[in-house]
């Protein structure tokens, strides 16, 4: 893989290569400390983060890499001079052996990777896509579940502006008969967008008003932060809570997933729940984006 801009580049085959790794890297870690030994990978974020940035930026140092990093693009580099995005790639592309990119533009990494002589990883582009945290979120899936056929996943939240959603979807299109429900705000629901994607790629849509809605079985409860920071105006607070009293409706396996930060979607009197994944989910992140980094700088 040259770069990683979207979910749709994946084939089962290379997200299976890429999980083992993370297993091997996981479960061996010293074996891995001079894989990114000379390589130099700039790290620029134009959008807050913790886990993407930081996990990433953990990823290179265990792998033996170098970094330089923007944590605060928008304020702290020249596009707060109005350099334009592909401008900074082709002074950074100079610098560096790959471009960790996150940018509040859709088409960011896009436009990035169409200038880049070096790889682009796309670490979040506006509410289109995500498609790291698709891989970590897979991942997880995958640790509780093994195989992802006939995987069925309730999604919630803010599935009109949420990227990691967007691309969750178009991830889960790659196995077979999945099964999603969908369930938000009238504000924040999905887009048909991706209800047609889903239509074409077999995945069986069905939109919920109501937890009762849900199937008591679903593998996976995917639940999501308004993102705020995306739209104008106020549409209040989340609506559909999972609690305990919520989370005990359903199977002893499903498990709950969460991209975080979380607000008041996910309380925290399940956080010592097993079924809770979502501090999970981050920790894999490291290991699944040393694998990512691996698969695409020392192949
Ligand atoms: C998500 C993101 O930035 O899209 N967070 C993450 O990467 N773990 C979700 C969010 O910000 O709500």
């Amino acid at each position: 893989m040259e770069n990683l801009i979207s979910c749709n580049q994946f084939t089962k085959e290379n997200l299976e290569e890429i999980f083992d790794l993370a297993d091997k890297m996981k479960l061996n870690p010293e074996k891995y400390t001079e894989t990114l030994k000379n390589k130099l990978i700039a790290v620029m974020f134009f959008e807050p983060s913790t886990r993407t940035r930081m996990s990433f930026e953990a990823a290179i140092q265990r792998l033996g890499g170098k970094m330089i990093v923007t944590e605060n693009g928008k304020e702290n580099s020249s596009a707060k001079k109005g350099e334009t995005i592909e401008d900074t790639i082709r002074v950074l592309e100079g610098y560096a052996d790959a471009i960790i990119m996150r940018h509040s533009r859709d088409d960011s990494s896009k436009a990035a990777a169409k200038v880049s002589k070096v790889p682009i990883i796309n670490a979040g582009s506006g509410k289109a896509e995500h498609p790291t945290q698709s891989l970590l979120d897979i991942y997880t899936i995958r640790e509780k579940r093994g195989n992802l056929d006939g995987v069925k996943v309730g999604i919630l939240g803010d599935l009109k502006y949420g990227r990691t959603v967007h691309s969750l979807i178009e991830i889960l299109s790659l196995y077979k008969n999945v099964e999603v429900y969908a369930l938000s705000k009238k504000e924040f629901e999905l887009q048909d967008e991706y209800i047609e994607f889903m239509n074409e790629h077999n995945i069986k849509f069905t939109k919920c008003t109501s937890f009762e809605d849900m199937p008591k079985d679903v593998d996976v409860l995917y639940h999501t932060r308004i993102q705020s920071e995306r739209f104008e105006g106020d549409f209040g607070k989340e609506e559909y809570i999972i609690n305990k009293e919520i989370l005990d409706k359903f199977s002893k396996d499903t498990i709950v997933m969460h991209p975080l930060p979380r607000n008041e979607e996910i309380s925290e009197d399940i956080d010592d729940d097993p079924r809770a994944k979502y501090f999970k989910q981050a920790e894999n992140g490291m290991w699944v984006r040393m694998a990512l980094l691996a698969d695409i700088l020392a192949k």
